[in-house]
């Protein structure tokens, strides 16, 4: 095997960096996101790249091209987490282009354009909620005000930076807009190719998302004393408009996904007091940007109905939000022409899950290729599995993209 038992030793090393014992949680700005980036910089170094962290906490390798005017390929993906993760989701984007490095170097070939592999700080978005901070950096959409975001601790994104070394003055010259391509390797992280008995497939496009944080006021009173009638009980509120919203994307299942992944009473609760202020995520996704925007409207109407019936405060913050990303048809016919080389046929399916390949989407031509999700197509879960035999073949596969892309083919 060439590429899949050594992509899974490092991602099982990747996997042991994390800010929880027992489990795999990578954050952005952290002691564990340095360790793994340099992880990460050091096989880049041996594959033949340059390495370098840059100001935004990326790490960034460069296979230069011969000629030095040659136009510049961007591949890669994130080396974040979500909290309790598997070990492939980014990371496997990350380690196949390396891989994928060391073999051309290994026979001294060269591309007739400069590849950049990129570990992406922050896809997930977990320390300060807003995602995809390293590809919007280098798609040239980074928002400022991302910076004064606060972690759950209250550090704000910008004093994290600072003290990870990063620097903010130089974001704006983080931007590769000028890029010919962006091709991304993912997990599937579902169970369509598994189902169908394939290990590679050619991604469509990519469903737009929106996060909302709600929270909502009641008010706190004596478990034993309180009439239930007079009651103004905030967590029982928020249950109500957290089962609203399933209902509302159950019944547009085909087009429409919600989901509240997280709920708390505010200041932990207790069992003997009525809670008086709950705060709740929701995330909304759909491949129809239309389909979204009509669901998050539909469903903070229906939350503050509930909200007045039970005489409860509701203040909805929808704070990001990320449009649908059609993928290059270009990009994706010489994916395709890539699988059939090795005998498979091309499979193409539109992703669920969100990829740092929706930002470079809206500025440059982009492209994904899945590799076969095991155990059911499990992710955001650390039964997440990838076999050794799928990662050699995807990795396969990108490696003959690499080797037969024509920057010139693409239309602009
Ligand atoms: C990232 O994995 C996302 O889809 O939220
Ligand atoms: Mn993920
Ligand atoms: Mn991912």
């Amino acid at each position: 095997m060439r590429f899949g038992a050594d992509i899974l030793r490092q991602a099982d090393l990747l996997a042991g960096v994390t800010e929880e014992a027992g489990r795999i949680t990578r954050t952005y700005l952290t002691p564990q996101h340095r360790e793994a980036g340099e992880l990460i910089a050091a096989w880049m170094r041996d594959a033949g790249m340059g390495a370098h962290f840059d100001a935004l906490g990326n790490v960034v390798g460069r296979y230069e091209a011969l000629d030095p005017r040659a136009e510049v390929v961007l591949t890669g993906s994130h080396m974040d987490s979500v909290v309790d993760a598997g070990r492939y989701d980014g990371v496997f984007g990350i380690l196949a282009p390396i891989a994928c490095v060391r073999d051309l170097h290994g026979r001294g070939a060269r591309l007739p354009y400069t590849l950049e592999v990129v570990a992406f700080g922050d896809e997930e978005g977990v320390r300060f909620g807003v995602s995809m901070i390293g590809s919007r950096a280098l798609a040239g959409r980074f928002d400022g005000a991302a910076l004064d975001r606060r972690d759950a601790q209250g550090v704000s994104m910008r004093e994290a930076l600072h003290a990870f070394g990063g620097d903010e003055s130089a974001i704006p010259s983080l931007a590769r807009t000028r890029i010919a391509a962006f091709v991304e390797a993912h997990i599937e992280q579902g169970p369509v190719l598994l189902d169908e008995g394939l290990p590679v497939g050619v991604v469509t496009s990519i469903a737009g998302g929106t996060r909302v944080r709600a929270r909502v006021e009641g008010v706190a009173g004596h478990a034993g004393t309180v009439p239930m009638p007079g009651r103004r009980d905030a967590l029982a509120a928020a249950a109500e408009m957290v089962l609203a919203v399933e209902a509302h994307c159950r019944e547009r299942a085909d087009t429409l996904v919600g989901t509240v992944g997280r709920i708390a009473v505010c200041g932990g609760g207790a069992i003997n007091v009525i809670p008086g202020e709950v705060e709740f995520t929701v995330d909304l996704r759909s491949g129809d940007d239309a389909t979204r925007r009509a669901a998050l409207a539909a469903v903070e109407r229906r939350c503050r109905e509930i909200a007045r019936r039970r005489r409860v405060a509701l203040h909805w913050d929808a704070f990001f939000e990320l449009a649908a990303a059609p993928c290059d048809a270009a990009l994706q016919a010489q994916l395709a022409a890539s699988i059939a080389a090795h005998g498979i046929a091309p499979r193409f399916l539109p992703s669920g899950a969100g990829h740092d390949a929706m930002e470079f989407a809206a500025v440059v031509p982009a492209a994904m290729l899945f590799v076969r999700c095991g155990a059911g197509g499990v992710s955001h879960n650390p039964r997440e599995t990838l076999a050794a035999e799928d990662a050699e073949v995807a990795t396969s596969v990108l490696l003959h993209f690499l080797e037969h892309f024509e920057p010139r083919q693409l239309a602009r």
